[in-house]
């Protein structure tokens, strides 16, 4: 297991534009470096704000050691708290999901309203101060119907993702809509692999034969080349899609951590499905038309989204070890829609479900191989890894930086 210093020379010997070393996506001390790094300082995706619905629903993740509750409260805000009983710290819900009136931990019943505050324990005499005994909170945001949680003391900046979130989600109408199916996955690979994968479509043609029906592997038509790309594909679905009120132009984070865009699909191709046409008869949201591509947003280090004219698929991803990680996948459709009037559930998930299993394989036999003594970074292709190259450099730089500030260690 790597120490904080090895790791950070790691880091430093890494050659630019080469995959990582094989400590980077296998070693304890690496994953642990991971996890206080960046899992527990950044914000992450928790889940769509339709999936709580009336109030007392909830959901919980686990991130790194941290059980979190997400709960609707009685006034329709979503909060996030640590899903730590503040008695003798039992989990408070063990379940993915569900609903609660109020949050009573099976314990001893000590019950918590769903903003946090402790209402309620039984017995403990009378100089005991409930209010000093409310669930701890998270740090959670509503980003136009995304909810992100940070379990940092003090978080990163957001306001300029919600800024430009606000724009570009506003027309999918996110507040308006519900989650027609979700899937859960664990992938037997690095959280890392899990994004490299995500981020480079090299792989398309050879791993994702219904995906690539509607979805280019170009590598161009999801190039970094900023707002004024100079593909004449592009530019006339920006002009189209912008003349009808949708925000398309490529928006990144300065640092490349987040980036919104709105693609076209092949050939005009409505949705992911194998006809082609879209799943959902109700559009979302003000979505003028059924061609208007996928809005593409990712957000590091845990999420990625397609936003389309049908439904919207939203992605989180969340290490279990260092050589598994969980991806959830929520489809969302308009909330009018109702299944097997407007939608059929087989034709709106097959597409990502099949893409998600060809995902899991590749990442897994990725990570397979990595394990090998035998394995030595290899070089990322310019043109078509361009996105890898971009996540490898902003998670070195993220994690070199925060090992830097850390107190010297002794040497080992
Ligand atoms: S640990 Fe929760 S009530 Fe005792
Ligand atoms: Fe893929």
């Amino acid at each position: 297991m790597l120490s904080q210093n090895q790791i950070a020379a790691e880091l430093a010997a890494r050659q630019k534009s080469f995959s990582l070393s094989r400590n980077l996506y296998c070693d304890p001390g690496v994953y642990q470096a991971d996890l206080e790094h960046v899992w527990y300082r950044e914000w992450l995706f928790a889940l769509p704000a339709c999936a709580l619905q009336k109030a007392g629903d909830y959901q919980t993740v686990q991130v790194g050691a941290y059980p979190v509750i997400v709960v609707k409260g009685g006034d329709g805000r979503i909060r996030a708290f640590h899903n730590v009983c503040r008695h003798r710290g039992q989990r408070l819900c063990s379940k993915v999901s569900g609903n609660a009136p109020k949050l009573v931990c099976p314990y001893h019943q000590w019950t918590y309203e769903l903003d946090g505050k402790l209402l309620f324990a039984r017995d403990m005499g009378d100089g005991f101060d409930a209010s000093k005994y409310g669930l701890k909170k998270v740090h959670c945001v509503d980003l136009s119907g995304i909810i992100y949680i940070c379990l940092a003391e003090v978080p990163p900046p957001i306001a300029e993702l919600a800024k430009a979130a606000g724009a570009y989600l506003a027309p999918s109408g996110l507040a308006d809509a519900k989650v027609a199916f979700t899937s859960t996955i664990i992938e037997n690979g690095n959280w890392k692999l899990v994004i490299e994968n995500n981020r480079e479509c090299y792989h398309c043609g050879g791993a994702h034969p219904s995906l690539c029906r509607t979805y280019s592997d170009n590598p161009k038509m999801t190039a970094m080349d900023g707002p004024n790309s100079a593909s004449p594909d592009i530019l006339a679905h920006w002009q189209r899609c912008e003349a009808a009120g949708l925000p398309s132009r490529f928006v990144n984070h300065p640092q490349m951590q987040w980036r919104l865009a709105r693609i076209p699909l092949l050939n005009n191709a409505e949705s992911y499905t194998m006809s082609t046409k879209a799943a959902v008869s109700r559009r979302m949201g003000q979505m003028p038309f059924n061609d208007a591509g996928s809005l593409l947003m990712f957000h590091y280090p845990n999420t990625w989204n397609h936003f389309l004219a049908d439904h919207a698929i939203v992605f989180r991803m969340l290490p279990v070890s260092p050589t598994e990680t969980e991806v959830t996948t929520f489809w969302l459709v308009n909330k009018e829609a109702t299944e097997g009037v407007d939608y059929d559930l087989k034709t709106l998930t097959e597409v990502w479900l099949a893409t998600n299993d060809e995902d899991r394989q590749v990442v897994e036999e990725n990570q397979a191989g990595i394990r090998s003594p035998a394995y030595e970074p290899g070089p990322y292709s310019p043109l078509q890894e361009e996105g890898v190259i971009q996540f490898t450099d902003w998670y070195c730089a993220v994690m070199a930086g925060r090992l830097a500030s850390q107190p010297v260690q002794a040497a080992e």
